[in-house]
């Protein structure tokens, strides 16, 4: 030490203090890496942990006799519901109603018939709700559901609404709000208040989607939504967990389901996503991994690719990017053209 310091008074104290200044560097660098190289191995190990355990038997976790699969018809939530029926449980499939559809969407009373014939000795029940904008849905849901225990709630129905925002409806904005997000609030509220009240365990999951981890220029309604729901799960979880009732939000990847049949005003970035879309068949086995080692799971590569993307760039400046290119990008230019006064308001 007092060499150092006789060093200094010999006219070497600049070569010391620069010496010292490049560890401080070192500690900065090395405390900059620390933390991606931290967040990378606790969110692999994590997946990796939930993939290896594999899908959760919820009937066992949770002493649970039934389920209720809000979006059942269709994709992720039917094949949801046959997953939930193969681990012995009985369900209520939510769904609109088979005479308000049209193709491509699927038959509620199909899924419900295949269920009952291939589980000869679970209970299978259909409530017929049309989660749009002005509908009171919740009647039918709490009248439909009160002679039973619902401990595992699926609030999974949803779909997207693509355009500019001012060149759509105000109608089809709200009944993309009401079905991805108020919906979801109003099933959650009902039943989780029940399964408080009656000191039942359970489980709440929400079908969200990495796209509410970023700006969602041409389906602004979509992106918000799902933004909404993961971040309401999150904090939700923490209210319940003590109570022994699990709540997450899943981020599925691209899914081959009827959410890109009915989209109706072309976006090439869907396009590009639908390319990479795997069978609905294989996310319930994903979704069931996450129960109560997750609380915000991202399913499939281009979740996970996604999520990395996001805890990279601040999204201030991503949405600043994209905002400077996007006036050149096809989309905008496709969509640009029904904007104005002479625009024919789109649905
Ligand atoms: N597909 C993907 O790539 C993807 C990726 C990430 C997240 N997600 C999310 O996954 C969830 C399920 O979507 P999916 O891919 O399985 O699509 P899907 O096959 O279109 O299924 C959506 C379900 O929601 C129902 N639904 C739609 N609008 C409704 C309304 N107003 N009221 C009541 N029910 C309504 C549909 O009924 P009908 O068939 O009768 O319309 C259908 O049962 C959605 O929340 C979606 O946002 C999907």
């Amino acid at each position: 030490m007092s060499k150092i310091n006789a060093l200094v008074y010999d006219g070497t104290g600049l070569y010391i203090g620069l010496k010292l200044k490049s560890l401080y560097f070192v500690y900065f660098f090395a405390i900059c890496g620390i933390i991606p190289v931290l967040w990378t191995a606790i969110y692999c190990l994590s997946n990796l942990y939930m993939k290896l355990a594999g899908p959760v038997n919820l009937k066992k976790k949770y002493n649970a006799k039934w389920a209720l699969v809000t979006g059942a018809s269709s994709g992720i939530g039917r094949e949801l519901s046959k997953v939930l029926a193969s681990q012995g449980l009985s369900v209520v499939l939510v769904a609109l109603a088979d005479n308000d559809k049209t193709p491509p969407h699927m038959s509620l009373n199909t899924i419900l018939d295949e269920l009952k014939s291939t589980y000869k000795g679970q209970e299978f029940r259909k409530i017929e709700a049309s989660f749009n904008y002005g509908v009171d849905y919740m009647p039918a849901i709490i009248d439909g559901t009160k002679d039973i225990d619902v401990q595992l709630i699926f609030n999974n129905a949803g779909f997207i609404v693509s355009g500019f925002f001012d060149t759509t409806t105000l109608n089809a904005q709200l009944n993309n709000l009401e079905c991805n997000t108020t919906s979801c609030v109003k099933v959650t509220h009902h039943f989780l208040q029940l399964l408080i009240q009656k000191e039942l365990k359970g489980c709440i999951m929400f079908t969200s989607s990495v796209s509410g981890y970023f700006p969602n220029p041409f389906a602004i309604m979509y992106g918000a939504t799902k933004a909404f729901v993961s971040q309401f799960a999150a904090s939700l979880a923490i209210e319940v967990r003590a109570k022994g009732i699990d709540v997450l939000a899943v981020h599925p990847s691209p899914v081959a389901s009827n959410f890109f049949n009915s989209v109706t005003h072309k976006i090439d970035a869907l396009d590009m996503a639908k390319k990479a879309a795997v069978s609905p068949a294989t996310v319930p086995k994903l979704m069931l991994s996450c129960v109560g080692r997750s609380h915000l799971g991202d399913l499939g590569g281009t979740a996970f690719f996604m999520r990395f993307f996001a805890a990279i760039l601040p999204m201030d400046f991503l949405t600043g990017l994209i905002s400077s290119v996007a006036p050149n990008l096809p989309d905008y230019q496709r969509n640009n053209k029904n904007r104005g006064s002479g625009g024919k308001k789109l649905d």
